[in-house]
């Protein structure tokens, strides 16, 4: 069985309306393609909750800093599509520009504070791009709920805030990180690793993991924080963007484990971008490990 492709905003329409006359609850799982076992786990789960599952593929111009990556950008549409048919999605939503952004789009939405530092400091308009494709996207379908990875935890906490504040009535499920067998957070940039950072790149995890560990154990943060991100670099990444610590809900900068933490990390690998976070936790060690 394939899945249904839908190309235009009236198609995508015609048959929400469709499902909603039978009484149907209707999930996204908005992406940009490229999919991955991430991508699936968050299909799956969808249709675990909802009764018609929209998965959305869209390369949104507006979330990239360069036109260079956003042209590198994968794209594997036949193959997305393929690997959609057999879980059983229900559509495939594949807008061109026209359908997001159509002539004179002249609307931004941006969410001020969680947006602030970390990816948001290092990617100027990134999150107002994410904020406002999401938010159309929501409109789009009407969705009951929508799924996102905590691989992307800022921008989950982007999209909550969002959608609270402009009372779009959209549930946000949050679902975690899926992570290959060596600990490495799956994303569609990991195929542009050469065989060596390969090797390297799941060294961020491993120093996610130990450092959530001695910062459980309460460990001094900026300390630990600073030995962490030159074992990073003693790992063979190039640079780190940034190692923090902060709260899990509004992302404030934090000095010790009086709230539920997280940990953020974005580190260059070659000419690859890789993020990751990890919650801490500091009365449970089974919070900071991962499952292989
Ligand atoms: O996480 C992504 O793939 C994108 O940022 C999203 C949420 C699909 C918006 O373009």
């Amino acid at each position: 069985m394939s899945v249904p492709i839908v190309r235009t905003l009236a198609g995508l329409r015609s048959t929400v309306a469709g499902w909603r006359r039978e009484g149907a609850t209707i999930a996204v799982v908005p992406t940009m393609g490229a999919l991955h076992e991430g991508h699936l786990s968050l299909v799956r789960t969808a249709l675990g909750r909802a009764d018609r599952v929209i998965v959305t593929l869209f390369v949104n111009p507006k979330q990239f800093n360069s036109a260079a990556d956003l042209a590198a950008y994968p794209r594997t549409e036949d193959d997305d599509a393929a690997k959609l048919a057999p879980l059983g999605a229900h559509m495939l939503y594949v807008p061109d520009a026209e359908q997001i952004y159509p002539q004179g789009f002249a609307t931004t939405v941006s969410v001020t504070g969680v947006s602030d530092g970390l990816c948001g400091a290092f990617r100027p308009g990134h999150f107002d791009g994410v904020s406002t494709v999401v938010a159309k996207l929501f409109l789009q379908t009407g969705a009951d709920m929508a799924f996102f990875g905590e691989k992307d935890f800022q921008q989950l906490q982007v999209v909550r805030r969002m959608a609270c504040d402009l009372d779009l009535s959209v549930e946000i499920v949050a679902c975690p990180t899926v992570r290959e067998a060596d600990g490495l957070a799956l994303s569609s940039r990991n195929v542009r690793l050469s065989p060596s950072e390969r090797v390297i790149a799941p060294r961020l995890a491993d120093v996610l993991v130990a450092t959530a560990r001695r910062l459980a154990n309460h460990a001094p943060v900026t300390a630990t924080l600073d030995e962490a991100k030159a074992a990073i670099l003693a790992a063979g990444f190039d640079s780190v963007e940034y190692l923090e610590l902060r709260a899990a809900d509004d992302l404030a900068p934090l000095g010790g484990l009086d709230r539920p933490a997280r940990l953020l990390v974005a580190a260059w690998l070659g000419d690859t971008r890789l993020i990751d976070n990890l919650e801490v936790i500091n009365s449970s060690q089974e919070q900071i490990t991962f499952a292989a």
